[in-house]
């Protein structure tokens, strides 16, 4: 094994190296992937599971084993006491009580029950409409399309160039036909925070009934009165610094009757979800809940904010013409930074920064199809500036020093493809 340091490689960092495996790499990013670091920039995808929740949830994995749902013994209670538990820990995130979190597979499911579930048991048959909004997460999207088949109408209520939804299209588009409005509370792409406040006191003036889709908001702001102004709401797990395979559905006890359920079984969950629940999840997703409530937050996003701006600044001093898509910094997630490289292609500098920096086009859950945004498109992008764009995310764990690698990252990368770009046309 080969000891590196940085001296090690020429100046001209922008030499490829001769790797088999990896052509595209420069000595810059072999460098930082030999150290193995990775500058991760993708917290919008998924956030690593923080070590306290992480250590709240490994004895959960052996000695505190037991079903929840196991009735008749000390084990199973004591295993039910700890899901409350963690029920009460989420349910407090969005001012909610415990008796009205649904444990779910993650936000998708949540999401699927929050739409189907409703339409599924209907009781008023005038109400045949079903609003979202245009930037909505596919798992919104896909199951409102869903409804397509039972005799819904789905109508996407467009948003302005920040990405906001139009109050006017809302306000037009509502009326006593109306079962529910989806509208998602921080953008998973470009960020962007809705006034869910006034959008649900519109909805809910109209006889609809308000879903909130937040998994990208609990790192993002303060969320402590949702459940005031939503009637459903969705969590993620893994977007929240707990475990992946768990999110929740909050459904105020008023509506729980109205929820047809997606799974059916043994009645767990007041019949709204069957299943056995994953016990160390809910723990993990539960420990996560009590730290994104806690004091240090505000001071962790505000640094992170900082970065972000500070990255973006960086950003706009390379001699690359670049726009950030999306909201003004106060109104969009404080990691956010949605960037259209002018005149690249996203696909081919992602590709360039592999394995050294992660970040995205975008939705990680679509990725793979090759189409621009929904998102893009719907605040305005060209077909092209949206192929051109991607989403950097920051977390509370992302560092200055990491701000600066990537940068330098960025511009090597850049530069490469100028060069090649001028050869090309010489
Ligand atoms: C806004 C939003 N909703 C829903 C989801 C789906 O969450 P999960 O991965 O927990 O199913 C995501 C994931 O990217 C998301 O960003």
């Amino acid at each position: 094994m080969v000891n590196l340091k940085l001296e090690d490689y020429p100046q001209d960092s922008t030499r490829r190296v001769s790797f088999p495996l990896a052509p595209h790499l420069t000595h810059r990013s072999m460098f930082l992937m030999r150290k193995g670091k990775i500058l991760y920039l993708d917290h919008q995808a998924t956030t690593p599971v923080d070590e306290r929740v992480l250590q709240r949830m490994i004895p959960y994995f052996g000695a505190k084993f037991g079903n929840p749902h196991s009735a008749d013994h000390a084990v199973g209670w004591k295993s039910s006491r700890a899901v409350a538990d963690s029920a009460a820990q989420i349910a407090a995130l969005i001012g909610a009580d415990a008796d009205e979190i649904i444990f779910a597979s993650g936000a998708t499911e949540a999401n699927n029950l929050a739409l189907l579930g409703l339409a599924g048991r209907r009781a008023d048959r005038r109400r045949n409409r079903v609003l979202v909004s245009a930037i909505e997460h596919k798992s919104v999207l896909a199951a409102a399309d869903a409804l397509k088949d039972r005799g819904y109408r789905v109508e996407a209520v467009p948003v302005d160039t920040e990405g906001r939804v139009s109050v006017r299209a809302l306000e037009d588009a509502l009326d006593d036909s109306v079962l529910s409005v989806s509208i998602m509370v921080v953008n998973n792409e470009i960020g962007t925070i809705q006034d869910v406040r006034s959008l649900s006191m519109l909805a809910r003036s109209a006889g609809a009934v308000f879903h909130a889709d937040a998994a990208q908001a609990p790192l993002a702001m303060e969320i402590g009165a949702l459940a005031e102004d939503a009637d459903l709401v969705s969590l993620s797990g893994h977007k929240m610094l707990g475990p992946p395979g768990i999110g929740v559905l909050y459904v105020r006890r008023a509506l729980q009757e109205r929820i047809e359920p997606l799974v059916y079984g043994g009645g767990q969950q007041n019949g709204l979800r069957s299943g056995t629940v994953p016990l160390p999840l809910c723990v993990g997703m539960g420990a996560a809940a009590e730290l994104l409530r806690g004091d240090q937050v505000r001071e962790a996003r505000a640094a992170m904010r900082k970065r972000r701006d500070r990255f973006v600044e960086k950003l706009r001093n390379l001699p690359w013409g670049i726009t950030v898509n999306g909201a003004a910094a106060e109104r969009r997630h404080p990691g956010n930074a949605n960037v259209c490289f002018h005149g690249f292609s996203a696909h081919d500098i992602l590709n360039a920064l592999q394995p050294a920096l992660a970040a995205s086009t975008g939705s990680a859950c679509t990725s793979g199809i090759p189409a621009p945004s929904h998102v893009l498109k719907a605040i305005g992008l060209s077909s092209d500036d949206a192929e051109a764009s991607i989403r950097f995310s920051l977390g509370f764990t992302s560092r200055d020093e990491d701000i600066d690698a990537a940068i330098d990252l960025i511009a090597e990368a850049l530069g490469r493809f100028t060069q090649t770009t001028v050869v090309r046309s010489a």
